[in-house]
Parts: structure tokens; C-alpha cells; sequence
């Protein structure tokens, strides 16, 4: 959740550090600080509750703060409310430690009572502080060893960065559960939560383990593990581009990153297709293991969760075999029924949430198989899993998933062919059909973006609803959830989404004259039942906005009120088109409602604290 990045090297740092976190605040966004020393001033911490902008500009960009070695966060409270004073860096009594973190400390409060036994103060609220101060009271000129020993002492998820005055030239960082990453300069080195921070400054990283320990100055990084063993760290080069991550003309990522989806979809499948097959040649999984394989369970959380919901739908249909798809949050603490004949493919655009980690890991415990699906090169859930399919979708800024949910689609449909042909579950034409629509999905998503000036219409004619529903059936219910996502994260009107059928299993009381149903209705086979159920929402008042096919435009638009039609395609692809006008929805709806869609209020974009 939260950010962090330190430097150290021969520029100053405070503005490297303000860079950086501008880059990573889509984490955490409630407070900011930085950590920076010099030998003239000493340790100096600048924190502000609020945007990163607020502490920028309390330290005019980095000037009032000088020295070449420091630390940067941003943060996403967890123990405590945001403040200045929570904010990090968190100093040890001393003086002499500063600490930045993101992960939770489970054992804080056993640790706090006993550095209060000890005559320690605190100021914060915060977890992170217990560290400063356990920090001071190990310290016995070692600073090494002082780290080691707060490290055994205490429980949780961590990334650390940590300076001390006494030993200026150096950074340590420190993980557990919580990611972070070394980038390589020449006369300068980083630590930080993820590339974004350091692509500016360079493209060589290493993806720190669990257990790592890092000391960082100018000139060198040592790697050492959880016994104090060196370590020689793969070190890998970034391929994408600083623009990337940046606004490129656009008012929020977001914007941008809809409109980037036609493009990063082909960039996913395209290297996969070859010569009229799916080739996935990254996967070690083979004809007999899939054969052996008697379940599919599918883990993800939010978004990635829904596309595990399509997935449902779509492997069964061209698998028959069962398959599951469960909650992360939930699938830990349900004593799943998992062996080494389930295969668990697991769905994670940052592969580091920690819940999605967490199951993954009890799935692997249990025997099975996991195959993930993931954006970020390097990330813990692509290291730690059998079996990684990236999504080439590149950085993903919004907190907002969309770019990265419909690669994730990509990819699942990938999946799909490839499998069914390995299991002969597919005849030669119906494979051929799927893959040939699939080809053509990325054009057919430029359609569908072309008509956001229409879906801008509808969201001003729509955005002061107080709640909105969506309805569906088969994969267009699979999209309504990801609809409904989408438009209450960003624009806070509170929305649910429904399989069109449930509706008068209790829900429809809630449908009164004014109230808006935007009814998913692309699925051919189920156009009639849905139809019915759009006839009674309107019976009782509903407003309708409809989305279907091209060829099923006409006949909807004879019951709703408004109607976005995508361009016709076989039902199995239809979530990527039809989830496009929900995105453009909810971004527009947002937008008119003065919402700040890149960074929602209580949201962070990788959620690493369970
Ligand atoms: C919604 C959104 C979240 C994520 C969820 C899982 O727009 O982005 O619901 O989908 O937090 O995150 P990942 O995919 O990184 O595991």
C-alpha cells in the first residue's frame, strides 16, 4: 500500500525523493515525509498530512532540505489516522534512526509496552515507530546488527527503508511480504517499492526475497538473505519506456489507460499466436498434467476477481471441467478442497496483494499447481508460482484497474484455446473461430472507444443517481460486477450488480421510479430473458441504459431508455468489448461529479496489508 523510495548517491536527494513518490503515490496518498542527511544539518524530516504536493511545497521541492542520502513515503494508514506526526519517516528517540515502511507490525503494542518499560516516548500512533525505537535500543555502533536483531524480533509484513546519522553514507533495506526493489546506478543506488520510482534514473533492478537484507551506498549494494549469507541478485533490465508512466496529454491515467486497451490486448496475444495455434511457451504445464487435473480454482481479489468470474464461464464452457473461483480473502479461511490435481490459477495485476499471496501460497501448501496471471515483471506472485503468464499491459498508474483487467481477459482466453486443444475438448473449427474473433477483439475495442463522446452524454444525462444497479446474465453478469466496480471506487454512488434472474429473488424492492439499471444484454442466448427482466425494472419505474450487440440494437432499443451497442462477436469474448463503455461510464460519471479518479478516497492501488 504505501511507497517508498530512498536514495543515495552524489545529487541531492530531496528532490530525487519528491520524484519518486510522485511515481508511487497512486500507493498511498493521505501523507507524505522524507528522511534526508547531511553532514551540516544532520537527519531532516519533512512530513505533511495530505498529497505529496502539500509536503513539496512545504519544503519548496526538495531545496530547504539538503543532503545527498535520504528516504521518501507516502502513505496509506493503517494504525493511525493520517497526520504529520503518523506520517514517515518515523525517528527513533535518539535522533539517530529514521524509518520508512510499508507492511503492517503484528506484534507492535507487546513491543511499544516494553520500550514504554523502558522510558521510550512515542509520539505516533503508528506500527512503524516501535522499529525506530527498537532501532535505538539495540544500537551498539553496529548498525548492521542492530537491524538483524529488530528483524528477529518482530512479526509481520515489512519493507524497510532505514538511514542513520551515525553511519551516513549507507541506506539498509529490509523485506518481508511487502515488496521492494534495488535499482542500480552508476554513483547512485535505489530502494523502492516498485520501478516506477527509479525508471527515470534506471532501467537495472534486482527484486529483492523475503528474509533479504540490502546495504546501499553510492558506489555499491550488497545483497545478504535471512542468515546474513551474501547474496548475487539477478539483476534485470526494465523494457518499457519512462512515458509509460506518465499522463502523455491525458487528465488522468485512467483516461489513458482505457484507451491504451486495444493495443496492450494485442500486445498480449499477438507473441502468442503463431502460425493459427497459441503457443505459450512459458508455461511448463503439459498435456498430461492437464489431463490429470480434476478442478480449476480460480483466486483473485476485486477486478481480477471478476475476471476470474468471466474465466468461469469461459474455461468451463471450453474445458468441461469444473471450475471454482473464489475470493483471495475468502479462500484461505475456508478449508478449500485442494490437491495436487487442482490447478489454481491465480489473478493478480500487481502480483504483490497480499491476500491473493497469502492464498496462493496455502493453495501451493496443499498440493496444488498455480499458474498466474500477472502484469508486474518480477512481482512476489510471479516468482513464487509453478507457472506465469505475464500480461504485457505495462504500468498500470489509476488506482482503477482497466487496462489490466482486460489483458488479464486476453490472457484467460489464451488459456482457454490452449488448454482445450492440449485436452482435445476443442474441434479444429471452433478453435479456429475463437482464435480468428480473437485476433480481430482489438479493432473491434477501437469501435467501442470511439464512441465515448455518446457514453459522455449518458453519464451527464446519469451522474447525480444516488444508485445505480447493473444486471446481467452469464459473462454480461461477470461484467456488470466489474461495471459496478468500477463506477462506485471512483464516483462513490453506491451501485450493485446482479444476475438478472436474482432480481425478483428479493432485490427488485429496491427499484423505485428514477432509479437507474444499466442492463448487460449482449449474451445472444439469453437476450429474450434478459429483455424480460429489463421489462420489469421499467414496470416499476427503473430508467435503463442497455448495452448490447450491434445487431441486437435495434430491438433493445425498443424497451430502454439509452443504448450503447459494441460491435458483435462470439459470447465467450464479449466481456472485452462490453466492459469498455462501463469504464468510460464510470470515468465520466466521476468526472462530473468533480471525483478524483486517479486516486479515490480510501483506495490505494496495491493492497499489501490484509
Ligand atoms: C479495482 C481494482 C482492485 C484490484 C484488486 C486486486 O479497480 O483495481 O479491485 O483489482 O485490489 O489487485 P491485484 O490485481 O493487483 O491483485
Amino acid at each position: 500500500m504505501c511507497g517508498i523510495v530512498g536514495y543515495v548517491g552524489r545529487e541531492e536527494a530531496a528532490p530525487i525523493l519528491l520524484d519518486g513518490l510522485a511515481r508511487l503515490e497512486y500507493r498511498g496518498y493521505d501523507s507524505a515525509g522524507i528522511a534526508v542527511y547531511s553532514a551540516r544539518d544532520g537527519l531532516q524530516v519533512a512530513k505533511a498530512k495530505g498529497r505529496l504536493q502539500v509536503l513539496s511545497d512545504k519544503i519548496h521541492g526538495g531545496a530547504d532540505v539538503r543532503g545527498r542520502i535520504g528516504l521518501g513515503h507516502t502513505r496509506w494508514a493503517t494504525h493511525g489516522e493520517p497526520s504529520d506526526v503518523n506520517a514517515h519517516p518515523q525517528l527513533s528517540e535518539s535522533g539517530r534512526f529514521a524509518v520508512i515502511h510499508n507492511g503492517i507490525i503484528e506484534n507492535y503494542v507487546e513491543i511499544k509496552e516494553f520500550l514504554q518499560e523502558q522510558g521510550v516516548s512515542f509520539v505516533s500512533q503508528t506500527d512503524t515507530e516501535v522499529v525506530a525505537h527498537l532501532l535505538d535500543y539495540y544500537y551498539k555502533d553496529d548498525m548492521m546488527d542492530a537491524v538483524v536483531k529488530v528483524l528477529h524480533r518482530i512479526e509481520g509484513a515489512y519493507a524497510f527503508g532505514i538511514v542513520c546519522a551515525d553511519c551516513p553514507d549507507r541506506l539498509i533495506a529490509a523485506r518481508k511480504d511487502s515488496p521492494l526493489i534495488i535499482g542500480y546506478g552508476q554513483g547512485f543506488n535505489f530502494l523502492a517499492s516498485d520501478v516506477t520510482a527509479v525508471i527515470k534514473y534506471t532501467r537495472e533492478v534486482s527484486y529483492l526475497d523475503d528474509g533479504d537484507i540490502a546495504v546501499l551506498t553510492a558506489d555499491k549494494v550488497e545483497i545478504y538473505d535471512s542468515l546474513l549469507l551474501p547474496q548475487n541478485k539477478a539483476r534485470h533490465t526494465v523494457d518499457w519506456e519512462v512515458s509509460a508512466a506518465e499522463k502523455g496529454g491525458y487528465e488522468h491515467f485512467m483516461a489513458k489507460e482505457i484507451m491504451e486497451q486495444p493495443e496492450a490486448f494485442r500486445k498480449t496475444i499477438s507473441p502468442r499466436i503463431q502460425n493459427g495455434r497459441v503457443v505459450l511457451d512459458d508455461l511448463e504445464i503439459g498435456a498430461d498434467d492437464l489431463r490429470e487435473m480434476d478442478k480449476i480454482y480460480i483466486i483473485a481479489c476485486g477486478s481480477s476477481y471478476h475476471v476470474g468470474v468471466v474465466a468461469k464461464y469461459t474455461l468451463e464452457k471450453l474445458l468441461r471441467k469444473p471450475v471454482e473461483v473464489a475470493l483471495a480473502s475468502e479462500f484461505r479461511y475456508c478449508d478449500p478442497i485442494v490437491s495436487p490435481k487442482t490447478l489454481c490459477i491465480v489473478i493478480s495485476q500487481s502480483g504483490e496483494t497480499i491476500d491473493t499471496l497469502a492464498a496462493m501460497r496455502e493453495a501451493k501448501r496443499l498440493g496444488a499447481r498455480v499458474l498466474s496471471i500477472v502484469n508486474v515483471v518480477g512481482s512476489t506472485i510471479a516468482r513464487e508460482s509453478d507457472d506465469v503468464l505475464y500480461t504485457w499491459a505495462g504500468p498500470e498508474i489509476a488506482v482503477a484497474t482497466t487496462k489490466a483487467y482486460s489483458t488479464q481477459l486476453a490472457v484467460i482466453y489464451l488459456i482457454g484455446l490452449y488448454f482445450a486443444d492440449q485436452l482435445d475438448a476443442i474441434d479444429e473449427e471452433t478453435y479456429r473461430s475463437v482464435l480468428e474473433e480473437l485476433q480481430r477483439l482489438p479493432d473491434k475495442m477501437e469501435k467501442v472507444l470511439e464512441q465515448k463522446e455518446k457514453i459522455q452524454y449518458y453519464a451527464s444525462r446519469y451522474f447525480n443517481h444516488e444508485s445505480i444497479f447493473f444486471i446481467g446474465r452469464n459473462v454480461d453478469y461477470a461484467v456488470g460486477l466489474e461495471g459496478s466496480l468500477k463506477l462506485k471506487e471512483i464516483s462513490y454512488i453506491h451501485s450493485e450488480a446482479y444476475a438478472a434472474g436474482e432480481l425478483k429473488h428479493g432485490t427488485i424492492s429496491l427499484i423505485e421510479p428514477g432509479a437507474l439499471v444499466v442492463a448487460l444484454a449482449g449474451y445472444r442466448g439469453l437476450f429474450e430473458k434478459l429483455m424480460s427482466n429489463v421489462v420489469e425494472v421499467k414496470s416499476r419505474g427503473a430508467d435503463v441504459l442497455g448495452v448490447t450487440t450491434d445487431s441486437l440494437g435495434a430491438e433493445m432499443e425498443k424497451t430502454v431508455d439509452a443504448a450503447v451497442t459494441v460491435p458483435d462477436t462470439l459470447d465467450m469474448l464479449l466481456p472485452s468489448l462490453e466492459v469498455l463503455p462501463m469504464q468510460l461510464l464510470a470515468y465520466y460519471i466521476a468526472l462530473m461529479r468533480g471525483c478524483d479518479i486517479d486516486k479515490p478516497r480510501n483506495l490505494a492501488k496495491s493492497v499489501t496489508v490484509e
